[in-house]
């Protein structure tokens, strides 16, 4: 029999007052898969967690995670999954290591010393093991809270920006240790407003705009699709009244081009009719999310 997928939303909607903050989304996680939720401030991301977690209720639609409906079995389904909220959440005067154990008894289990080390030393807070949360800094508070999410060994994880306040070094050993979570099968919902870590990480991207999904695509998709390849040439002798479609901005030496992702150097210099000969030097920059992003946040709403 198939097994039912981590989490699938049918046309979840969430509405506070006349405010409709989540408006009839749908999509599904499958297993081991990196979801990516991005959008705009308000766009509804965290609504959406929310409702997963049953911190909010759906106004309608559906949450299932692993077939089972968290509004029905609370119990089995929060068992499943772990959670990093967006706003950290405080624990009083307890050191990092009581706050792990103690979690992990919440959930009715005891956790070996080496696990809880294990955690520690993959999110680079085994030195501060020992100091009371409210010695952390935000950064090592977040840490904190995603070990504590993965302390029961969930299935399915929903990070609400995990890497916000959290520094470049440690937010690159992050982004190993969430690669390390996927291939053990672990499936991953994440929101984040660094579209390089939305790159890095996802397999899938969901664009939520007025709490509406605007697409859900591959990342590579995406970037074929909604992004653009930006190729600078400096010529042998300057051109100065040089036009062309693809010309996108000129300066004294440097004719700049933005190119559909696939055009390569040969065929731009075809279609411009400038010979290899006559180029100096050239620069290429792949498309980005945040062309995509541009492009599907500023296009209409169909
Ligand atoms: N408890 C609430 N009562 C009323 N409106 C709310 C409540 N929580 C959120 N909203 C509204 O719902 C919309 C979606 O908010 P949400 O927090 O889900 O956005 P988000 O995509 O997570 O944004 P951010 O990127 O800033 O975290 C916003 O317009 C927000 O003002
Ligand atoms: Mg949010």
């Amino acid at each position: 029999m198939k097994q039912p997928d981590p989490l699938v939303l049918k046309k979840l909607t969430k509405k506070y007052g006349a405010k409709t903050a989540v408006d009839e989304v749908s999509f599904s996680i499958k297993p081991g898969e990196v979801f990516g939720l991005l959008g705009p401030n308000g766009a509804g991301k965290t609504t959406i967690i929310s409702t997963i977690m049953t911190l909010q209720n759906a106004s309608s639609g559906s949450v299932e995670v692993f077939g089972v409906n968290p509004e029905i079995k609370p119990r089995v389904a929060k068992a499943l999954i772990g959670y990093v909220p967006q706003e950290l959440v405080h624990h009083g005067f307890f050191n990092v290591e009581q706050v792990l154990d103690y979690h992990a008894q919440y959930f009715g289990i005891r956790k070996k010393a080496s696990d809880i080390s294990y955690l520690l030393h993959k999110l680079d807070l085994y030195v501060h093991r020992k100091k009371m949360v409210n010695q952390l800094s935000g950064g090592m508070k977040r840490r904190l809270m995603i070990a504590k999410a993965l302390i029961h060994e969930p299935k399915l994880l929903l990070l609400d920006e995990p890497s916000a306040g959290v520094d470049l070094e440690l937010r690159n050993s992050l982004w190993e240790f969430i690669h390390e979570l996927k291939n053990k099968n672990i499936s991953i919902l994440l929101t984040t407003h660094y579209l390089e870590e939305a790159e890095q990480l996802c397999d899938r991207i969901g664009i939520l705009q007025h709490g509406r999904l605007r697409r859900v695509d591959k990342v590579d998709t995406l970037l074929e699709q909604h992004s653009s390849k930006r190729i600078s040439l400096m010529l042998k002798t300057p051109k100065t009244s040089f036009s062309h479609d693809l010309l996108e901005s000129t300066d004294a030496f440097n004719l700049h081009f933005r190119v559909p992702p696939k055009m390569g150097i040969q065929e731009l210099l075809a279609k411009i009719a400038i010979p290899y000969d006559e180029v100096l030097n050239l620069q290429v920059q792949p498309g980005t999310l945040e062309d995509v992003m541009e492009n599907i946040l500023n296009s209409e709403e169909k």
